[in-house]
């Protein structure tokens, strides 16, 4: 399989150098892999995922995801990367209040060119692989926190991308609904052969995965490999 993220001694500090949250990090991600980032609160998990995600730009050093370099990319293809190859799911669903769920699935969606009732098919169609169907219609705020998350999953998945980028999925929610929503992305993962890559604190969670980068002060110190069947 081919490498589908690389990285190279990349660096981020914030606060004119004050605060340096990655110092140095090298890692590969193969196409179709499932990785986990473990790590303490602060040690650079969420600046690390939002350096793939091209969320923000780093200082020094190489990254390079699904074929487009993020450190000399023009914004319109910076754009284009972000809303083409990646699927975002942040800790707190970041849903729009006053659009109702199948709206929220179709904002991304706005970007491709597709009419308005492709868009609306293709929705109700995500909707019907996270079993919100009948949700559709409801405001964000009338869901559970774990359907509120499963609206994030689908939305994450509008543009069909080739990496799913997860930041504490399960971080808000019980275990009972925290092992839904990993069985659900895991699922996804597996028929679908999208690389999956979860920031999480759980352990459990992050056992899940193929591998897992455990990161400390702005560094990877440590690769773990679980399924090596
Ligand atoms: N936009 C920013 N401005 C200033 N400092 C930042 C910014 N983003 C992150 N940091 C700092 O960089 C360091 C790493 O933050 P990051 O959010 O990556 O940690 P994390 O591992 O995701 O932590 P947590 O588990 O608490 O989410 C922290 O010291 C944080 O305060
Ligand atoms: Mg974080």
């Amino acid at each position: 399989m081919n490498d589908i993220v690389t990285i190279d001694n990349l660096k981020k500090s914030y606060e004119e150098g004050r605060i340096k949250s990655l110092n140095g990090v090298d890692l590969n991600i193969k196409e179709g892999e499932f990785v986990s980032i473990i790590g303490p609160s602060g040690s650079g998990k969420s600046t690390l995922l939002n350096m793939i995600g091209s969320l923000d730009i780093a200082d020094e050093g190489k990254i390079n995801v699904a074929g487009y370099n993020l450190m000399n990319s023009k914004n319109k293809k910076l754009n284009h990367f972000r809303s083409n190859k990646i699927g975002f799911i942040f800790q707190l669903h970041n849903l729009i209040p006053n659009l109702s769920v199948v709206e929220n699935i179709e904002i991304p969606m706005f970007t491709t060119g597709l009419s308005n009732r492709e868009r609306r098919d293709r929705a109700c169609h995500l909707l019907n692989l996270v079993d919100l169907a009948d949700k559709a219609y409801l405001k964000p705020t009338k869901l559970s926190g774990g359907e509120r998350q499963r609206v994030a999953i689908a939305r994450s998945l509008a543009n069909k991308p080739s990496i799913i980028l997860a930041d504490e999925p399960t971080g808000s929610l019980d275990s009972k609904n925290s092992k839904k929503i990993m069985n659900l992305l895991i699922n996804l993962h597996k028929k679908s052969n999208v690389t999956l890559i979860i920031v999480t604190h759980d352990l459990e969670v992050a056992k899940l995965a193929d591998r897992s980068f455990e990161v400390l002060d702005g560094k990877i110190i440590n690769i773990n490999s679980f399924n090596t069947t």
